[in-house]
């Protein structure tokens, strides 16, 4: 019954500073994913789900501070990565404007981690990861700003694919577009997922989109998890924690489907 762990997190604490500036924005946080699977964070704002993603992706500024357990499929991760360590994972970031080089085309900006890992046929490694993401050729050869905010945000994800990881943390990856634009990103990420057998880490600040994409989730506040929970758990707005009701409460305009999309197939 119970499938392989794709990522689990035991202890983990995060501390920003030294001495007296010292910050603990992640504090004894656990979870697990199951592999295959998307798995929510929520919580509210600065609570450390984006710093949580950042220590999984060994992604944090070298004088963080991290203690505790990060495993990916078993294996401990430590913060110097291996570069095959590196291919396995991958990050899609909020703001797909900041996250892409501007002066570099689209050509670059995917051939460029390919070539990083050593990869062959390159040429034909990015044609494909673009129609993956729904977008033909002739896109190669142009800039991010010659590109609506969901074609960027499909660049991201090309990006993150065209070195085929097996997990991808997704921070905020829609909360940049537009409510129409946000559905099809979504519905794009879910064909992946499907697709290419991924695990995904979903960081979102809407429960909706939790409920619709997610398998299981963790409620984040002031920098531990309160509640790990399985979706149907939200759905049928059981959660434990009083803290996790409010947000659910608080969810403006809380629909167990994000607008535009069909209802979840469960
Ligand atoms: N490099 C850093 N140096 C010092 N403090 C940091 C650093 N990065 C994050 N923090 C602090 O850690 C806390 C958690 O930040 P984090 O970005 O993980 O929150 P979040 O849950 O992703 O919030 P949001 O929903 O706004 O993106 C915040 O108080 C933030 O100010
Ligand atoms: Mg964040």
């Amino acid at each position: 019954m119970s499938r392989a762990s794709a990522i689990e997190i035991a202890g983990l604490d995060v501390t920003f500073g030294r001495g007296r500036r010292a910050f603990r924005a992640v504090r004894d946080a656990s979870f697990s994913v199951t592999a295959g699977s998307s798995f929510g964070l929520v919580g509210e704002s600065g609570s450390g789900k984006t710093t949580v993603l950042r220590a999984l992706a060994g992604l944090l500024p070298p004088a963080a501070r991290i203690r505790g357990e990060m495993r990916l499929h078993g294996e401990p991760l430590r913060p110097a990565r291996s570069r095959p360590l590196r291919r396995r994972l991958q990050m899609v970031f909020q703001d797909p404007y900041g996250s892409l080089h501007p002066r570099h085309t689209v050509d670059r900006i995917l051939g460029e981690p390919a070539r990083v890992h050593g990869l062959d046929s390159i040429d034909r490694r990015i044609v494909d990861a673009l129609a993956d993401v729904g977008l033909d050729a002739s896109f190669r050869f142009r800039f991010p700003h010659q590109l609506s905010g969901g074609q960027r945000q499909r660049i991201a994800i090309a990006r993150a694919l065209i070195i085929e990881p097996a997990i991808v943390l997704l921070d905020e990856p829609t909360s940049a577009l537009d409510v129409s634009v946000q559905a099809e990103i979504l519905n794009l990420l879910q064909r992946l997922r499907r697709e290419h057998a991924l695990t995904f880490v979903l960081v979102s600040h809407d429960l909706a989109v939790v409920s619709h994409m997610c398998e299981a989730l963790a409620v984040m506040r002031a920098g531990e998890v309160i509640e790990n929970a399985g979706v149907e758990t939200l759905r049928a707005d059981a959660l434990r924690h009083e803290y996790s009701r409010e947000l659910l409460q608080a969810a403006q305009g809380y629909r167990t489907t994000p607008a535009g999309m069909p209802p979840a197939e469960r």
